[in-house]
């Protein structure tokens, strides 16, 4: 392990004004995604639509780094140039989603635990050969009156603390990512609750496992009521809550911390980030990682003709990207929005 390298790729990161684009979608998850558009969903399409990401002109100005799905690390520009390389020449950072999802967890009815330990050594050094530079662990925790358990919190919190552990062996930067599901009817303190648990417990894996956390990223979920509550939390509510519960469980000095954005509309992804980042100066960097909430309308512009509309996709990939970007130094405002295309 070289922690100058774990402590610079880190950095990199989340350096001022940048934050991640998720583009990791599983074949399954893109084929929801392209059948929502009515594109078909086959290997060429996907690549195809992620060469469009990918290859959106000043798109560095604001994502230091884009998270691939295996299948992608391995695909190439129409071109024959590997996305990997694009993106280095670019100065983005390769990122690689190495988890093998969410399994029912035994014993605990509508509970999951993400698998994929076994052979991730072998895989880390293949995708570091690759070009990956940072990897990510998505593990999910569902809320209702009964859920989450203690078992389920830890079990994944020992899974997202062994693979970072991993990575850190192979010089990859670990992105441990607890999402709490915000698909519920939960109220924003019972989201905040636990969120707290989940946290208090991956940091107290990551120490019994010896992982350094300058050279780790948290992507966490926000602390919000579900999208089912009868009362929905407001911007100010959820910036409060949010950095109220990050202060209390992680250390000043991991990395940096980024946001999924978990199924919140466009907008208030950005709202949110923006709130936090202008509520003063925070013991660490805070941006973004989102997937849906910068994807989604330029998945939709590209939809309409996959064939001509590369650059106006690329032209609304570019201004939701910079709208987080002003959002991760507290920039933004929703007037900003009147000056989309889309
Ligand atoms: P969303 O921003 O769409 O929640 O996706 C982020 C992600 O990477 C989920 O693992």
């Amino acid at each position: 392990m070289d922690i100058e390298i774990l402590k610079a790729t880190a950095k990199q990161m989340v350096a001022t004004g940048k934050g991640i684009l998720a583009a990791d979608e599983s074949a399954a998850t893109c084929q929801k995604r392209f059948d929502s558009v009515g594109v078909p969903c086959t290997e060429e399409s996907r690549r195809a639509y992620r060469e469009m990401i990918i290859t959106a002109p000043g798109l560095e100005e604001y994502i230091s780094g884009i998270i691939l799905h295996d299948e992608t690390l391995r695909q190439k520009t129409a071109d024959g140039v590997p996305f990997a390389e694009v993106l280095s020449k670019k100065g983005i950072l390769p990122g690689i989603k190495v988890d093998a999802g969410p399994k029912d967890l035994a014993l605990h009815p509508g509970e999951k635990v993400t698998e994929g330990l076994d052979g991730l050594r072998e895989r880390l050094a293949e995708y570091k050969a690759l070009g990956a530079r940072f990897a990510k662990w998505r593990a999910v925790i569902s809320i209702d009156a009964s859920i989450p358990s203690d078992a389920c919190i830890h079990v994944n919190a020992h899974a997202l603390a062994r693979y970072a552990a991993l990575c850190q062996e192979a010089d990859i930067v670990p992105m441990i990512e607890p999402e709490i599901l915000i698909s519920g009817d939960q109220t924003i303190e019972r989201s905040y609750e636990v969120t707290l648990a989940s946290l208090k417990k991956v940091f107290e894996e990551l120490a019994v496992q010896n992982v350094l956390l300058e050279g780790v990223i948290l992507k966490t979920s926000m602390v919000i009521a579900g999208t089912k509550a009868t009362t929905q939390s407001n911007v100010t509510q959820v910036a409060e809550a949010t950095l109220r519960c990050l202060k209390e469980h992680v250390p000043a000095h991991i990395g940096g911390i980024v946001f999924l954005s978990g199924g919140q509309a466009d907008e208030q992804a950005t709202a949110h980030l923006n709130a936090m980042n202008a509520a003063g100066s925070l013991p660490w960097p805070l941006s973004f990682s989102y997937a849906r909430a910068i994807q989604n309308p330029a998945l939709k512009v590209w939809a309409q003709n996959p064939a001509t509309n590369i650059a106006s996709a690329q032209q609304v990939l570019l201004f939701r990207s910079k709208m987080n970007s002003l959002a991760s130094q507290g920039k933004y405002s929703d007037a900003m929005e009147t000056e989309r295309s889309y």
